[in-house]
C-alpha cells in the first residue's frame, strides 16, 4: 500500500460520449480502508466511473485528487501506470501462456524488484487466495473461480493504494459467487485495502460495501451505508433498486408531517413521506414484499386481494396477488397459500414509503411496460 495514503477525492467528475453524459458531477471522497460499491442498472455509468478512476478514460470535466501524509496531488492527469491502482476486470484478462505463479509475479518483475522479493511477495499473494496447489498450472487448467482468484492475487500483490473491481464475479455460478464474495471482503480486511467495486447486484453491494454509491443515468442518486440505503432510499428509483418490488402510483389525499393518507387503486392507505409531500400530489408508494403481511383481522391499511401465482422458496412462498383493480402485489409468506385464495393483506404505515413524483418523469408502471 502507498505509505500515508489517506483519501481519494473525486470533484465534479464527468465523462461525455458524443455529447451525452455517461457520468456527470460525481463528488465522492473515498477514505483509506473503505470498501465502496458503485451500484446501478446497466448503462448507468458504473464502468465509466471506474475507468475514469483507473485512468483508462480521460475526464471531460472535474478532477481527481489523492491525499497522502505528504499532501494532496491531482492524479486524473496521470497515466494509469503512474496512479498505482490495481484492477480486476470481469473477464480476468490473465496471460494464457503463463503459469499462475508467473501471472502473479509479472507486475512485480516489471518493477525490477529483486528475485527474492518477487518470489516472497508472489508466494504470499498466492497463499492469500489459497492457490498454493495450483501455482504451476496455466489459466486454461483452472476453474472460473480459481482464475478469478489469480486475477485478484495479481492485483493485490502490487499493494496498490486503491483496488478497482468491475463486476468481478459476474462470470461465476451462484454458489461460487457467494464464496468469492466472502473471499473479497476477507482480503479487503486482512490486507487493509481500499476498494471500489462495481456491481449491478444490490445484494452483493449491500453485503460487501461500507458505503454504496447508487447511480442512475450517470448521476448519483444516493451515497450511504447499507443500512441507510436499505431503510431510507432517497427516491423511488433507489427504492426500486433496493428491493421495494411493489410500487403503486397513488394520490396524497392528506399530508401532515411525514404521515400521508394515500388514495388510488380503490385503496386508502397511510404511509410515511420520505421527502415533503403536499395534499393532492401524485406520489409513488413503495413497499417490500416481506413487509406485505397476510392477516386475519380487519384494521388499518388493509388490502383485499386474490392469490394469483405462488412460487416455492424453501420456508417461504413468494406470492403474487391481485387487488380488486387488478394491481399485482408481491409478498412473502410462510402460509401455504394457493392460487385463487382470497387474502387480507396489511402494510405497516412506517413500511409504506411515499415519494413525490416529478411531473416530467415517467411513472414506475410506464417503466415496467417499457422493460417488459
Ligand atoms: N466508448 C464509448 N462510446 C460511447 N458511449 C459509451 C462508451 N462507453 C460507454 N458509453 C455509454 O455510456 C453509458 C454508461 O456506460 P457504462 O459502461 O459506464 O455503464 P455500466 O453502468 O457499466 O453498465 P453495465 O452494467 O451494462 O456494465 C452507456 O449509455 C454507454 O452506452
Ligand atoms: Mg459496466
Amino acid at each position: 500500500m502507498t505509505p500515508g495514503f489517506q483519501e481519494l477525492r473525486l470533484d465534479g467528475v464527468g465523462r461525455r460520449f458524443s455529447g451525452k453524459d455517461a457520468l456527470a458531477d460525481l463528488d465522492l471522497t473515498i477514505r483509506a480502508g473503505e470498501f465502496i460499491a458503485l451500484l446501478g442498472p446497466s448503462g448507468c455509468g458504473k464502468s465509466t466511473a471506474l475507468n475514469c478512476l483507473a485512468g483508462l478514460l480521460p475526464l471531460t470535466s472535474g478532477s481527481i485528487w489523492q491525499r497522502r501524509s505528504d499532501g494532496e496531488k491531482r492524479i486524473d492527469v496521470l497515466p494509469p501506470e503512474k496512479r498505482g491502482f490495481g484492477m480486476v476486470f470481469q473477464n480476468y484478462a490473465l496471460f494464457p501462456h503463463m503459469s499462475v505463479r508467473r501471472n502473479v509475479a509479472f507486475g512485480l518483475q516489471m518493477r525490477r524488484l529483486s528475485k527474492a522479493e518477487v518470489a516472497r511477495r508472489t508466494a504470499e499473494a498466492i497463499r492469500l487466495v489459497q492457490l498454493e496447489e495450483h501455482v504451476d498450472k496455466l489459466p486454461g487448467q483452472l476453474s472460473g473461480g480459481q482464475q478469478q482468484r489469480v486475477a485478484i492475487a495479481r492485483a493485490v500483490v502490487l499493494e496498490p493504494s486503491l483496488v478497482l473491481m468491475d463486476e468481478p464475479l459476474s462470470n461465476l455460478d451462484a454458489k461460487l459467487r457467494l464464496e468469492m464474495r466472502t473471499e473479497i471482503r476477507r482480503l479487503h480486511q486482512s490486507l487493509g485495502l481500499t476498494t471500489v467495486y462495481v456491481t449491478h447486484d444490490q445484494e452483493e453491494a449491500l453485503s460487501l460495501a461500507d458505503r454504496l454509491v447508487v447511480l442512475r443515468a450517470g448521476r448519483v442518486q444516493q451515497i450511504g451505508t447499507p443500512e441507510d440505503l436499505h431503510a431510507r432510499p432517497a427516491n423511488w428509483h433507489v427504492a426500486d433498486f433496493m428491493g421495494f418490488r411493489n410500487m403503486v402510483e397513488m394520490t396524497a389525499a392528506q399530508a401532515s408531517g411525514d404521515e400521508v393518507v394515500l388514495e388510488g387503486e380503490g385503496l386508502r392507505l397511510v404511509g410515511t413521506a420520505m421527502s415533503p409531500v403536499e395534499a393532492g400530489a401524485s406520489v409513488v408508494a413503495a413497499v417490500r414484499p416481506e413487509d406485505v403481511l397476510v392477516v386475519e383481522a380487519d384494521g388499518q391499511n388493509r388490502i383485499t386481494a386474490t392469490v394469483d401465482v405462488v412460487e416455492y422458496q424453501g420456508r417461504e412462498l413468494a406470492v403474487e396477488a391481485r387487488t380488486g383493480t387488478g394491481r399485482a402485489l408481491h409478498l412473502r409468506t410462510d402460509q401455504r397459500l394457493a392460487p385463487g385464495d382470497a387474502v387480507t393483506l396489511a402494510v405497516a404505515p412506517e413500511r409504506l414509503l411515499v415519494y413525490p413524483r416529478e411531473a416530467a418523469e415517467p411513472a414506475p408502471s410506464e417503466l415496467a411496460e417499457v422493460a417488459g
